[in-house]
């Protein structure tokens, strides 16, 4: 039987399908758009929009008895019902704190992700949630054009406090979940190994880099001004949200990570050096 990645372009995805594919489970990844999709090994590339599953989306469940979910926007009922219609037996779905942190679960991040938890639960397939922490991608995300053109980084509330993950952490705990029983407890919330102050991660960045990268304290009225469009709006107001909720506290730190994979955590600077290339000038 096989596992079915969706999003297997996406970062956590692309690393469960490779950390798959090299323990020899047959593994398929689905993309919206196929034909650009470089899968490693011998996983099978598949397109499919989980909102519009159609067609596709029974050619990409067949044989398949255990899925990888992303928390995508928009009703993912069909591709849930077609799952549960050809035996898929388990699945992993990706979520985020915001679907239960105060300020957040009723804002549009919550939202969507409950959305998606709902829909699971009612398909009737046994699931485990993952709520990982703030993602150590967010880096390259928020950070990453900043640095390369300016050698600086412009934030409100650079004192708030997260605990980044790796990806490869949340992809290898997903794999020992698709893969075997022993975990597969309702929900999983992960965490990376340190609670890091923004400005502090942005430091991490500036060593691996092998230079220092001052950071420009804006207020939250700046943050927003400067937004150019790229987050929508309410979005940007909850991000700030729950950053100025966590100026000056330490950020939860747990062990579920080290648990599942029998290692710890792996910390925000081995990801900083596997993506220098990312922040250096072009
Ligand atoms: N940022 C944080 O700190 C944080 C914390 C906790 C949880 N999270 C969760 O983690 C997610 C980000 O994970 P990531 O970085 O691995 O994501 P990513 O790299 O942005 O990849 C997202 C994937 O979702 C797929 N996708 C989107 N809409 C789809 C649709 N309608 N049908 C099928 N596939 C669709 C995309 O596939 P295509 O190739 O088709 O585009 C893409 O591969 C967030 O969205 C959030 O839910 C984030």
């Amino acid at each position: 039987m096989a596992i079915l990645v969706t999003g297997a372009r996406g970062n956590i995805g692309s690393r469960l399908t490779a950390r798959l594919d090299a323990a020899g489970h047959p593994v398929r990844g689905s993309a919206r758009d196929s034909t650009t999709l470089r899968l490693p090994g011998g996983a099978e590339p598949v397109e499919l929009d989980l909102t519009d599953p159609g067609v596709a989306g029974a050619d990409a469940l067949r044989g398949v008895d255990a899925v990888f979910l992303y928390p995508v926007i928009g009703s993912v009922d069909a591709f849930l019902e077609m799952a549960a219609k050809v035996g898929v037996r388990y699945l992993v779905l990706l979520s985020s704190p915001a679907a239960y942190e105060v300020g957040e679960f009723d804002q549009p991040i919550g939202l969507v992700h409950r959305a998606v938890e709902r829909a699971v639960a009612e398909s009737g397939i046994a699931h485990t949630v993952l709520y990982p922490s703030w993602l150590a991608t967010n880096a390259r995300r928020d950070w990453a054009d900043q640095i390369r053109t300016t050698g600086r980084v412009a934030m409100a509330f650079g004192d708030a406090s997260f605990t980044p993950i790796h990806p490869d952490d949340i992809a290898e705990v997903a794999a020992d979940l698709l893969t075997r029983g022993t975990h597969r407890s309702r929900m999983q919330i992960l965490t990376g190994p340190r609670s890091l102050r923004l400005r502090d991660t942005v430091a991490v960045i500036g060593d691996v880099l092998g230079v220092e990268i001052p950071v420009d304290d804006l207020t939250r009225e700046q943050a927003l001004e400067r937004e150019d469009g790229g987050i929508p709006r309410p979005i940007l107001e909850t991000l700030l949200d729950v950053a100025e909720a966590s100026v000056g506290l330490t950020a939860p730190v747990n062990n579920t990570v080290e648990r599942i994979t029998g290692h710890p955590a792996r910390p925000f600077r081995s990801w900083a050096e596997a993506h220098r290339r990312h922040f250096q000038p072009r």
